[in-house]
């Protein structure tokens, strides 16, 4: 096993507007690790897709923009920072429009095949903290410490709503939480890598859990599980 192989990972899987982003940049700047927002993986290709007209049944092109990605994350103190080609591209990937096209996206095994060694070669020491939905259950099949961060689906959309009204952008609650229950459901039920826990991941609430909360009580389980 080579040295960045045998790196430690931390995997934190869930639902949409659970806060794994937040929550695995505050746990990375912690420990000093690296950092992969798999989600932003699939939004880039999303991104790409929409920007240069390719549809999501034009597999052969999708696989194609998937090959091409350039991709750098830093963890910061409001979440993961995502680089592609270079431009910092945060907002860009977090439209309403490419989170929908990222899920249809997300749903193409052969999508997901050609992203799996651009995912892992992020895995260097002194360690890895990859969120997503199949982290612990595809992609670090063998890390040490897994957890899935949950959320009931009002509470996370209400923290959506306030995070869109902070930014200036008018979408209703009523819409939000129809939205992401359908993204949940599509996520969940697809028959590759659905969004399920490990069988060996710790469960977290964070329904009434500050962030403060949840990234102390992640800490004590890494710190419990390694050396
Ligand atoms: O987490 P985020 O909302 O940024 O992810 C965007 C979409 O990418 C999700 O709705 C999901 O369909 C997909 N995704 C996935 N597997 C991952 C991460 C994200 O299928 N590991």
């Amino acid at each position: 096993m080579s040295r960045a192989e045998s790196a430690p990972v931390l995997t934190i899987d869930g639902p949409s507007g659970a806060g794994k982003g937040t929550v695995s940049a505050r746990v990375a700047l912690e420990l000093g690790w690296n950092v992969l927002d798999s989600g932003a993986v699939y939004r880039s290709v999303a991104h790409a897709a929409l920007e240069r007209g390719v549809q999501v049944d034009d597999e052969a092109r999708l696989i194609e923009l998937c090959a091409e990605l350039d991709l750098g994350f830093s963890p910061g103190h409001d979440g993961v920072q995502v680089c592609l080609d270079g431009r910092d591209l945060g907002d860009a990937l977090r439209s309403e429009e490419v989170g929908v096209m990222s899920s249809r996206v997300a749903a193409i095994s052969s999508v997901r095949h050609a992203l799996l060694e651009l995912q892992r070669s992020f895995r260097r020491p002194p360690g890895l903290v990859a969120d997503g939905r199949d982290m612990g259950t595809v992609v670090f099949e063998d890390a040490p410490v897994k957890v899935f961060l949950d959320a009931s689906v009002r509470e996370r959309a209400r923290r959506r709503h306030q995070q869109l009204k902070e930014k200036g952008e008018s979408v209703t609650f009523d819409r939000l939480f129809r939205d992401l229950e359908a993204r949940d459901r599509r996520d969940r039920e697809r028959s590759v890598a659905p969004t399920l826990p490990a069988a060996d991941a710790v469960i977290v609430d964070s329904t009434r859990m500050s962030v403060d909360d949840v990234v102390a009580r992640i800490l004590s389980l890494v710190r419990q599980s390694l050396p």
